[in-house]
């Protein structure tokens, strides 16, 4: 299945349907409600993509828990990231002793994830677990722990579902490879 952008210009390949994620999502909510069961976890939201991820996942929880956000930079161009991130915005949260779990949408070299780890050992947390919807582990240049995925993927920019590309595409209810420069564009 192939469509358009709005200028017509790239072409966007589907990798997975908003059904094949409802499942995804629906199993990772069973897996983490069923380890953190009678426990209170704080999800760290990793902006801006994890968001839709992250709505979807808590209205599946069937657990108590807290959320906050954190954003993360890299600086790097367009598709790939350097290994240079930082912490644009923190935690408002007092995470000490607290049972952490991170939710990422996607993990591709594995900078940000290790970045944004070692910012939150910092706080001293009870536990510290990492919730993926996604990972490419053919680009990977860090091992990073992933305790709960949804899928992994192949070596492709993908859009949509929290996904962007510029800051486009985030909204498409399914995921999407990215292929650009087709037909002259
Ligand atoms: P990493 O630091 O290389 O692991 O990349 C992590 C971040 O890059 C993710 O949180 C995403 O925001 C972004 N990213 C990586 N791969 C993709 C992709 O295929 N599409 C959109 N964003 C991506
Ligand atoms: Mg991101």
């Amino acid at each position: 299945m192939e469509e358009r952008d709005v200028a017509g210009r790239v072409a966007l390949t589907l990798v997975l349907s908003r059904e094949e994620i409802g499942q995804m999502v629906r199993r990772l909510a069973l897996e983490v409600g069923r380890d953190y069961r009678g426990r209170r976890p704080v999800l760290v939201g990793v902006l801006k993509g994890a968001f839709v991820f992250l709505a979807d996942l808590v209205r599946e929880l069937d657990l108590d828990f807290e959320v906050d956000f954190v954003r993360l930079a890299s600086y790097g161009s367009g598709t790939t990231s350097s290994g240079r991130v930082r912490v644009t915005a923190g935690l408002k949260t007092d995470v000490a002793g607290r049972d952490l779990l991170v939710v990422e949408d996607i993990i591709d070299t594995g900078y940000t994830t290790e970045r944004l780890l070692r910012y939150l050992r910092a706080r001293r947390p009870g536990s510290m677990k990492v919730c993926a919807l996604l990972s490419k582990p053919a680009r990977r240049k860090v091992k990073v722990p992933i305790d709960y995925l949804g899928a992994e993927v192949p070596d492709r920019f993908l859009v949509g579902y929290g996904l962007d590309y510029a800051q486009r595409h985030r909204g498409l209810p399914d995921i999407y490879a990215l292929e650009e420069g087709r037909d002259g564009a």
